[in-house]
């Protein structure tokens, strides 16, 4: 069975004045393993469809399932369970807490799991060395380049060991080098740790880590490309 399955799915924003549907009647499978670019034209629903297959937002119409588990019928205290054992998200802005060290930003997923100190240290330091960020583990995000901030960010999303890991643009800040360093970070959670990696980009040549290439546009899939 593959790992994401989206089945028929459409999701329509209501707001007072308009109605927007960036996601219609969309189907799309990732298989266990496999790293999946998305991308299209801004505006294109690529942020709407991750967050679906995050369990952020829910769809209007049709089916998420991830691992076997209908994400797109739980309840918002059970999507919140779930995103914390089975979902790692980076974001294009880090999103790491200012006053937590690098260490105490990564351990924030586990706080919410019932784990012991010395079974949170290592995790801590096992995804801290993963991202070859060890010697910058008691440094605060200010101390760090955007580089290693996102690494810190990579580290923190895999750091509950979650089934998935899902990017939104985690090169955007990014110049040429630390985009490249990231995108080897990202491949090697595919080819080393086993995770399934679904990420948006608008970078070709961060695109071309991938195993396959989903464009999107008006809310529908229109050309898949595989990377040999
Ligand atoms: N919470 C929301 N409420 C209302 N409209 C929304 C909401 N989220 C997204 N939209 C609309 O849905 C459409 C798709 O947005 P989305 O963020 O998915 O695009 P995107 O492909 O990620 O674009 P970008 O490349 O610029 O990040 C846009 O027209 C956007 O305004
Ligand atoms: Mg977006």
């Amino acid at each position: 069975m593959s790992l994401i399955q989206v089945e028929n799915v459409t999701k329509t924003f209501h707001s007072t004045s308009e109605e927007v549907t960036p996601i219609s009647n969309l189907d799309l499978v990732v298989e266990k393993g496999e790293f999946v670019v998305l991308m299209g034209p801004s505006g294109s629903g690529k942020t709407t469809l991750l967050h679906m297959l995050a369990g952020i937002d829910r769809p209007t119409k049709g089916v998420v399932r991830v691992a076997g588990e209908e994400v797109s019928a739980m309840s918002p205290s059970q999507l919140a369970r779930w995103r914390t054992r089975a979902v790692g998200y980076v974001f294009q802005q880090y999103n790491l807490i200012p006053v937590l060290t690098a260490f105490e930003n990564v351990e924030v997923p586990l706080l919410l799991l019932r784990l012991s100190r010395a079974e949170r240290e290592k995790k801590i330091s096992t995804a801290l060395a993963a991202v070859g960020l060890s010697d910058r583990a008691h440094h605060l995000p200010r101390q760090l380049s955007g580089g290693q901030q996102q690494r810190v960010a990579i580290a923190r999303a895999i750091v509950a060991d979650p089934v998935v890991v899902f990017a939104d643009e985690p090169t955007g800040n990014l110049d040429r080098n630390a985009a490249k360093m990231t995108m080897e970070m990202l491949r090697r959670l595919v080819d080393e740790f086993g995770k399934t990696l679904v990420m948006v980009t608008h970078d070709p040549v961060a695109a071309q880590a991938a195993d396959r290439i989903v464009h999107l546009d008006k809310g529908q899939i229109v050309t898949e490309a595989t990377h040999a």
